[in-house]
């Protein structure tokens, strides 16, 4: 990868720009439109976010004020789990395009498995309402959220299409090696949300030291660490310079041993997070 237009490519055959511009935790109103525009006024292509995060309306806005080509763009929104089902999950998505002014979507996401009663029946009920639209042309690519590997095994069991993504909460840290791995061996494309840890990252002097060895800040060793594990990394922002900042990641290799050392870091920063046991 050697900009943000360059793309992976999804088992849909679609390509997806290798750094998503990440808005959970975004403000709703001026504060998403602005930073959505100078996102992608400084060159993202690939904009993620998600009906809970509650900012669609703005994001849309966002998008249309940056003045670049909706066919230039790649926007993904999530299902929010009280639209689970095949029906609300139809009618959820509905409204999660009317309020991104969109007549399309690049990639629509299961937001959170069903981890209750009747769990493989719920995701799978609702994994057919993304295949509809899917198939109806409504949505390029669709994907999942926070599955485990056996989350993504029920799944497999009865889906007509293999999920082109599962985004996870991913970095030093927390890398999460058998969902990983599961989803690599099945061409799945991982995408890291919080690439940064929220910022937990930041201040974490192991990382600082490296950062330092390459000119970059801990920020951006991290999202280059993200993308030299071949995984896609939404880092977020509202702050115009460290959006900027970023996207400065194509011009310094991480070494191998570096990578190892960054790779073998015990577990810190994570959201505590367990799509087995989270309760909304
Ligand atoms: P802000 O949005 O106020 O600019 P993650 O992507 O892991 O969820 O991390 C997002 C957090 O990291 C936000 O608090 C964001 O702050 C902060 N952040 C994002 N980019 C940088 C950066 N380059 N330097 C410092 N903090 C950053």
């Amino acid at each position: 990868m050697n900009s943000l237009s360059d793309t992976f490519v999804l088992n849909s055959g679609k390509g997806i720009p290798c750094i998503g511009f990440g808005t959970w935790q975004t403000p709703d109103g001026e504060t998403a439109v602005n930073s959505v525009k100078y996102a992608i006024q400084s060159g993202y292509r690939h904009i993620d976010t998600a009906a809970i995060y509650g900012n669609e309306k703005s994001v849309g806005q966002g998008i249309r004020e940056s003045g670049t080509d909706r066919s230039e763009l790649f926007i993904t929104t999530k299902l929010w789990n009280s639209d689970r089902g095949y029906e609300p999950a139809l009618k959820a998505f509905d409204t999660s395009l009317k309020k991104l002014g969109l007549d399309y979507i690049d990639l629509y996401l299961i937001h959170w498995p069903e981890n209750k009663a009747n769990s493989a029946k719920v995701n799978s009920d609702t994994w057919r309402a993304l295949e509809k639209l899917y198939r109806d042309g409504a949505v390029k690519s669709i994907g999942v959220s926070n599955f485990l590997e056996h989350h993504l095994r029920s799944l497999l069991d009865s889906a007509e299409t293999v999920p082109a993504v599962n985004q996870i909460e991913f970095h030093p840290g927390q890398m999460q090696h058998e969902t990983v791995s599961f989803c690599k061996s099945n061409g799945i494309l991982v995408e890291a949300w919080s690439p940064l840890g929220t910022g937990k990252m930041l201040n974490n002097p192991e990382l600082a030291e490296i950062a330092l060895k390459y000119g970059k800040s801990v920020a951006q060793l991290c999202i280059r660490w993200v993308l030299q594990n071949e995984v896609l990394p939404l880092p977020k922002s509202i702050t115009p310079c460290r959006i900027e900042e970023n996207t400065n990641v194509f011009d310094f290799e991480i070494s191998c041993a570096d990578m190892q050392t960054i790779n073998s870091m015990p577990y810190f920063g994570g959201s505590g997070l367990n799509p087995d046991t989270v309760t909304y």
